[in-house]
């Protein structure tokens, strides 16, 4: 009988990527279907991860990353009706659907740029992503996402570093501001 695809497996395949190339395409690229892998397999899952911080509306559950703070993998549990916002990760990231439909969208800046904290968004599309489904952003994408499902969603993310380690923006539509996302982490 074939062995399962481990969370250790999985690390050591993003350290074997990421040491080969700085490409964020190819590593994406190479990382998504391992990402999709572990997606389906859940043989990490557990109970707590489907706990979410009710103030932030989700929680960032930490499953691995280096002592640098690279390869940072996460299973993201997002409670019904609730979300982030608009957002960029200051790092490549690869999120694959577990459980649940989470509505993905997709933003790009159309403003000059020479504003400090000052961005407009327009959006370029939405997708309702499912179990198995990818969702890759380069260094500097950005996206919002929604649970608009009545229960706990859960999907699996990996980036290229630690979100809370890598300068990054929340985005406010309505004002056109954008400030420092933090998350919370368990
Ligand atoms: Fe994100």
């Amino acid at each position: 009988m074939a062995e399962s695809y481990s969370l250790e497996n999985y690390v050591q395949d993003l350290r074997r990527i990421s040491g080969n190339t700085d490409d964020e395409d190819e590593i994406i690229r190479r990382v998504g279907p391992l990402a999709q892998q572990m997606a389906l397999e859940k043989n990490w899952l557990q109970r707590r991860h489907y706990e979410c911080d009710t103030g932030q509306g989700f929680t960032a559950h930490l499953l691995h990353e280096e002592p640098d703070h690279t390869l940072a993998v996460f299973v993201v549990s997002w409670l019904p009706g609730r979300g982030a916002p608009p957002h960029d990760h200051g790092t490549w990231a690869v999120v694959a659907g577990v459980e649940g439909i989470e509505n993905n969208l997709r933003y790009q800046r159309v403003d000059d740029r020479t504003r400090a904290a000052h961005a407009v968004l327009e959006l370029k599309h939405a997708l309702d992503a499912g179990e198995g489904d990818l969702i890759c952003m380069k260094t500097g994408g950005i996206h919002a996402v929604r649970n608009e499902t009545e229960r706990v969603t859960l999907s699996f993310h990996t980036y290229g570093k630690h979100i809370n380690f890598t300068e990054r923006s929340q985005f406010d539509l309505e004002t056109n501001q954008m400030k420092d996302f933090k998350v919370v982490v368990q």
